[in-house]
């Protein structure tokens, strides 16, 4: 949640930090800004609104230079205006402060400060910071000395970049748990909050870590940790491709990313399936003598990590029968959670950097707890500080939905759990060999939906209307309900509840009418017949029918008044391919209201608050 850039080099520094901001809008759009040294003096331009506004703003009033920072806002402390939108200064206008996180004694130290007579502009947490910097350089000390006094003074979760009329020529950085990085491109180095941002432009990134901070000018970078002692700056290869962080001809990333997912899966069966049928989870790092002893697992996740999670809970359970729950990451962290040694937490992150999952890791680790996190982006806090981490290699995920790292998430679960199996001697080898095959059958029957995406976008332009949607489905298809809720909700903004079918009848029936379309994941499995109760009790009550149904069904067909045929495939993986109509449905609703699918209304990607 919000994203900060930062540059010094010989380019335009108005450029360079508008096309960084333009690669991190999808953290936060509700306002935007940047700080520059335009001929040794301060130059402040920010904008309430997404990044056009800002370039407006700039075509009236540019500013010239080539050392500077940038931020583009998700709202925390005070509303999204031109006051709060960052960077926020001190009083003489000669320090510049972006910052993503939250300070959380920024009211202490603002009414000590105002006690001081410092005056304060806007309502954000933020401007402590470039109070607290200009008061210690006002006493005479360095701006070495100020960092070091300014890291004692505040608590949180935060990451910052500044510049200092004073040092026109350096941009300073630190980061205390959010995510802050920076690339080396030729005479030049870049900062952002993440590396689509650094993709164009640098060919090794340093990956900054909790408690250090620093400096760059164009010439060098250097490194200090919080108690002021130097550090050597680990750059890394950048690996990542332009293509990665571009649309590629796609309207949005959502729909990009959707379409990425069979290619996805082609990747992960090449990496993770031998050619003997073995699994190979080589990076993991976590014995197989580690794995005999559990005799627990926790998936501690948030949001669509968290239904994946849901998912996995079947898997491993089903090929280990080891006791397996599922927990918010916001709720586990502070219910003080009866765990035993023995029990193993898995964090699932698309991000690796979600404050309430990396929160419920330290709680985790402080019970002695051992911590295996699935993470997409394998730089993250999050693989950082698990004992081992699994990547689950859907590649950069941009659109603020998840889509593809969710279902890469589920293909990861499913594989973990047939290679914990193998430990256990839980799983029948015909099993084994089943399911290895039809996995391999996956990326040709994910083109196959995604080929009939059309009928998908037809059915849209009836829901565009619709105040309320019900999603059900049971056991493994439980979890996509809930999932193909929260995907229309956070992209259409159209109320939606997903159920486990079985439940319906306790009380939400309540809610069907004829205005009220049903979503009833009902592919053909034990609890079919179930699903088809549950399809007749809503007709019987006048409800609208989407089915998502298995290939060439006949009878939840009949019944439905819109039904989509997925192709047939074992049970465990039926999931997988229900997801991505629902995937495909928000969408399209999305696109049918006038929504922008890749900036929703109040969010933003990677929740770097609690
Ligand atoms: C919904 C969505 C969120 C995330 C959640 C956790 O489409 O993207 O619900 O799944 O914020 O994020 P990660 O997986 O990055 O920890």
């Amino acid at each position: 949640m919000c994203g900060i850039v930062g540059y010094a080099g010989n380019k335009s520094v108005e450029s360079v930090l508008m096309v960084g901001l333009a690669c991190l809008e999808y953290r936060g759009y509700d306002s935007a800004g940047i700080a520059v040294i335009d001929h040794d003096e301060l130059e402040i331009r920010k904008e309430k609104g997404k990044i056009k506004a800002l370039e407006a703003l700039l075509r009236e009033k540019p500013v010239r230079g080539n050392v500077g920072v940038g931020h583009t806002r998700w709202a925390t402390h005070g509303e999204p205006s031109q006051i709060n939108a960052h960077p926020h200064t001190n009083e003489k206008q000669t320090i510049a402060i972006v910052h993503n996180g939250i300070i959380e004694n920024y009211m202490q130290l603002k009414m000590k400060l105002q006690s001081l007579g410092y005056i304060f502009l806007s309502n954000t947490d933020t401007e402590v910071i470039s109070h607290l910097l200009s008061m210690e350089l006002s006493a005479k000390k360095t701006v070495k000395e100020a960092f070091l006094s300014l890291f004692k003074t505040i608590q949180g979760k935060w990451a910052i970049a500044a510049v200092f009329e004073r040092e026109p020529d350096k941009v300073y950085f630190a980061q205390d748990g959010a995510p802050l990085l920076i690339g080396k491109g030729k005479r030049e180095y870049f900062l952002a909050s993440d590396l689509s941002a650094l993709v164009r432009n640098s060919t090794e990134v340093c990956y900054i870590k909790p408690k250090q901070w620093g400096y760059f000018s164009k010439e060098e970078l250097v490194l200090f940790d919080f108690d002021g002692n130097d550090v050597v700056p680990e750059m890394k290869k950048q690996e990542a491709k332009w293509e990665d962080v571009d649309k590629g001809g796609f309207p949005h990333y959502m729909i990009k990313e959707i379409y990425e997912q069979a290619g996805i899966f082609r990747k992960i069966i090449d990496r993770r399936i031998k050619e003997n049928g073995e699994l190979d989870f080589s990076e993991m790092g976590l014995s197989k003598e580690i794995l005999s002893k559990v005799n627990r697992i926790v998936i501690q996740a948030a949001g669509t990590s968290l239904h994946s999670g849901m998912i996995g809970k079947h898997y491993l359970e089903q090929f280990t029968k080891i006791q397996t729950d599922t927990e918010m990451s916001s709720e586990f962290r502070y219910r003080n959670p009866v765990v035993e040694g023995d029990t193993l937490i898995i964090a699932i992150s698309q991000s690796g950097e979600t404050a309430d999952t990396l929160a419920s890791i330290h709680e985790a680790k402080a019970k002695f707890l051992k911590v295996l996190s699935m993470v997409n982006n394998v730089n993250s806090t999050i693989a950082r500080e698990s004992d081992a981490f699994i990547d689950t290699c859907a590649g950069m995920e941009i659109g603020v939905a998840s889509t593809k790292a969710f279902t890469a998430q589920v293909l990861h679960l499913l594989l973990f759990a047939m290679y914990f199996s193998t430990i256990k001697w839980m799983m029948s080898d015909e099993l084994r060999k089943e399911l290895i095959d039809e996995i391999k059958q996956l990326p040709t029957k994910i083109e196959y939906i995604l080929n009939k995406a059309p009928e998908i976008e037809k059915w849209a332009q009836d829901f565009i209307n619709t105040k309320d949607f019900v999603f059900l489905g049971r056991t493994y298809n439980h979890p996509i309900a809930l999932e193909g809720a929260l995907k229309l909700k956070e992209i259409s903004y159209i109320h939606a509840s997903g159920y486990a079918g079985g439940e319906f009848k306790h009380g939400p029936i309540a809610l069907i009418t004829s205005e009220v379309p049903v979503v009833c994941i009902a592919n053909k499995s034990e609890i079919y017949p179930k699903m088809i109760s549950n399809i007749q009790e809503i007709k019987a009550r006048s409800g609208k029918i989407i089915s998502i149904v298995t290939e060439g069904d006949v009878e939840a067909k009949s019944l439905s008044d819109y039904c989509f045929e997925v192709p047939a495939c074992h049970e465990f993986l039926s999931p997988i391919l229900n997801v991505i109509p629902l995937q495909l449905l928000s969408y399209y609703v999305a696109i049918a209201r006038g929504c922008t699918p890749d900036q929703p209304r109040n969010l933003a990607k990677s929740v770097t608050v609690e």
